[in-house]
């Protein structure tokens, strides 16, 4: 009885120490000259979904729901982030070389068409994050469109 109480009170203790360590912000708050949408013109509907599902973890401005200031949930998400935007940054795009933007435009189409992104742990706590069918081709077929384009330049 003694050590449940000691090995409670040890996880508990712990618990609220790593709320004090808590992870930086990924908020810039600028606009990027940089942006997707200013390298291309992305229809509204294709760019809402974009923003609803990806950019948390693929911009420089995440939007961070409460759950997120509790640890080490708070920790699991600046890993994506960190890790997501070294992959693709959305508003860097501008940056990138030709070859490196079709593979990109490649990628993001792959992904969504595998279900592979947005994370499946981001989607259990995101509803946007969960992406129709009818969404799921808009943003494909566009992203292909541009990608073929850009070959034919
Ligand atoms: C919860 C964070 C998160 C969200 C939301 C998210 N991603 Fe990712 N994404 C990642 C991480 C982390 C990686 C790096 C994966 C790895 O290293 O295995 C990644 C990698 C990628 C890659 C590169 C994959 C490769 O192998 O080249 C593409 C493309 C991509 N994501 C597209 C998207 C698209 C499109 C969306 C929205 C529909 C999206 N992601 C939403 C976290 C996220």
């Amino acid at each position: 009885m003694r050590l449940i109480r000691k090995t409670l009170l040890a996880v508990l203790l712990t618990f609220v120490i790593i709320q004090f360590i808590r992870p930086a912000r990924n908020r810039s708050g600028q606009a990027s000259a940089a942006d997707f949408t200013k390298v291309y013109q992305v229809p509204v509907d294709v760019q809402s979904v974009l923003q609803k599902a990806c950019y948390d973890c693929h911009s420089n401005n995440t939007r961070y729901p409460w759950y997120t200031n509790i640890q080490p949930m708070g920790w699991m998400m600046a890993r994506h982030i960190k890790k997501g935007k070294e992959q693709l940054n959305f508003n860097e795009f501008g940056s990138y070389t030709g070859r490196r933007r079709i593979s990109k435009l490649k990628g993001i189409a792959n992904q969504i068409r595998d279900g592979d992104m947005p994370l499946w742990s981001y989607k259990i706590m995101h509803k946007q994050g969960r992406l129709s069918d009818s969404q799921k081709k808009l943003v494909i077929e566009w992203i292909n469109k541009t990608a073929d384009s850009l070959l034919a330049d």
